[in-house]
């Protein structure tokens, strides 16, 4: 049987990381993309199923190159996870254009050229996208005038994706992440931050990668094969959640 072949970005660490462990677990190879390339070196070590690939999302000639590199190496993608991302957390009158972009170059413009290269491969296997946005995208909050505006794009690119992609048989879905204690929440999580997510998230506690790894394997497999177009939220409840819950608590 041929291997199915996913390529996630952003995989030197983190949820990218994770759900690259079980892609393997689940018998897929992987190509690792991460712009950090001591990390991935370090991170590939650990996998015979996977190679590493130094590229930055945010940036085309890398994109067309990575996509190149991958294809000869592999054959072919089945699946997409767009997971490379960078937080910012600052006040809205504190966020300089360049603050601005820098996030938005990966978060999102990333998002859409990484997809964009890889339709062709993607139509040939009729495979799948994910992309990880955050219940930053979902809700508003405060300091997260680019990441959450950046998420909430990748949401409705979504969308797009799977309005456009669909008759080609390729599925585009969308998850967001509650918080996980990586290097880029616990960067811009403060003790406050932490304590108002514990308040309002009815599971009361942080998500693990393994967690989001599940949801997004999942979305990427053939037991999703009729989902497209969604936006799975898989945040401990958070989203769901209004005022008052730690009131109630026992
Ligand atoms: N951790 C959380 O609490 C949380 C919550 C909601 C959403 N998310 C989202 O989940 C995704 C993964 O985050 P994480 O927490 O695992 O972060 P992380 O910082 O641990 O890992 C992100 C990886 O992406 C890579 N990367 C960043 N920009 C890149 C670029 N332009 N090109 C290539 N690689 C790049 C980094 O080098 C790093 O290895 C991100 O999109 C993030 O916004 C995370």
């Amino acid at each position: 049987m041929t291997q199915k072949v996913a390529l996630v970005t952003g995989a030197a660490r983190g949820i990218g990381l994770a759900t690259t462990a079980l892609f393997i677990e689940q018998g897929w190879l992987v190509a690792m993309v991460d712009r950090d390339g001591d990390e991935l070196k370090v991170a590939v070590k650990q996998f015979n199923q996977a190679r590493p690939y130094e590229f930055d999302v945010s940036r085309p000639d890398d994109v067309d190159q990575m996509m190149e590199a991958v294809l000869a190496d592999f054959g072919r993608v089945d699946a997409v996870v767009n997971n490379a991302g960078v937080a910012d957390f600052r006040p809205l009158e504190q966020t300089s254009f360049a603050d601005w972009r820098r996030i938005m170059e990966t978060n999102l413009d990333g998002v859409f050229l990484v997809s964009q290269a890889a339709t062709p491969a993607l139509r040939k296997t009729k495979g799948a996208l994910v992309n990880i946005a955050s219940i930053s995208g979902l809700r508003g909050s405060t300091l997260r005038v680019a990441y959450g505006t950046s998420k909430a794009a990748v949401i409705h690119l979504t969308k797009q994706q799977a309005a456009e992609l669909g008759e080609h048989g390729i599925r585009a879905n969308c998850v967001c992440p509650g918080p996980v204690r990586t290097k880029l929440a616990m960067a811009v999580h403060s003790p406050e931050i932490i304590a108002a997510y514990h308040d309002t998230i009815p599971l009361n506690r942080y998500g693990s990668e393994r967690e989001l790894a599940e949801v997004i394997t999942f979305l990427c497999s053939e037991k999703a094969s009729y989902v497209t177009g969604q936006v799975i939220a898989a945040d401990g409840g958070f989203e769901s959640t209004g005022v008052g819950l730690p009131a109630l608590r026992s």
